[in-house]
């Protein structure tokens, strides 16, 4: 299983805490956010990583990473994204790293409290298709929100303006190779991006995709006040496990 890691775009939503850097260079509480999907990977027994980064700060991801030492890896892949093509244009440049491997996608500003190796492990037993991880939210409206009929998602719907449901659709993705040629065939949406909803909404309507919902506290840090509330999840959860030592 390979991991991708999608850390491009400007992070317009942070200005100006982005007009230098790149989004996931900043901090949340006391590291880089990147290393918080770095971790959540590996945890989940994943070391074959890409990095899709772009901007003027890219430069900046090997000099903080480099091949990924402090991780105890050998080696980081990195690619570059040109433009702002939104999350599905960032992944189809995972392709020829991904090969003919099945591979899991974490967007680089989110924040998982207890991980996601249980259910990467339900995919790996898993033939074909995708896998999804949803979690209940307060704003759903934000997110990609996924509608439910007898336990079942019948549609995605990319930030809805009357949410379904609260269950948001989380920057936590498993494919199979498949997903690059989904990619390939779709248009961009309303905001002029490549949408990610687009590709689970494909695997949904030929019966592969599956979902489950994560345990624990999970938060993206892509606006001032949902990188707030990252900081501070990350600070309580450290300091409770300083209490219990
Ligand atoms: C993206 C996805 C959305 C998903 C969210 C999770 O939103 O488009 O479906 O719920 O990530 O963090 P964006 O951050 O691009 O607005």
């Amino acid at each position: 299983m390979k991991g991708v890691i999608l850390a491009g775009g400007l992070g317009k939503r942070l200005y100006p805490l982005t007009k230098v850097t790149n989004k996931h260079l900043l901090p949340v509480f006391n590291k880089p956010m990147i290393y918080y999907p770095i971790e959540t990977l590996i945890e989940a027994g994943i070391r074959d990583i890409l990095i899709v980064t772009g901007g003027s700060s890219a430069g900046d991801f090997l000099r903080l990473l480099g091949n990924g030492k402090e991780f105890g890896l050998k080696h980081i892949n990195y690619t570059y994204q040109e433009g702002e093509g939104g999350i599905a244009d960032a992944l189809s440049l995972a392709e020829h790293f991904v090969g003919n491997n099945r591979f899991v996608v974490i967007l680089g500003d989110n924040i998982i409290e207890k991980g996601i190796k249980k259910e990467v492990d339900i995919f790996r037993k898993q033939d074909e298709g995708a896998r999804i991880l949803l979690k209940e939210v307060d704003s759903p409206e934000r997110f990609g929100v996924a509608e439910i009929e007898n336990g079942r998602i019948i549609k995605i719907i990319e930030k809805p303006k009357r949410p379904p449901s609260n269950l948001a659709v989380t920057g936590v993705y498993m494919y199979d190779r498949y997903a690059f040629d989904i990619i390939r065939t779709l248009k961009p949406s309303g905001r002029g991006e490549l949408e990610i909803t687009d590709v689970n909404n494909r695997y949904l309507k030929k019966g592969k995709l599956t979902f489950g919902v994560m345990d624990g506290w999970w938060t993206d840090a892509g606006t001032f006040e949902s990188l707030l509330r990252a900081n501070n999840l990350v600070y309580e959860k450290l300091l409770k496990m300083e209490k219990k030592k």
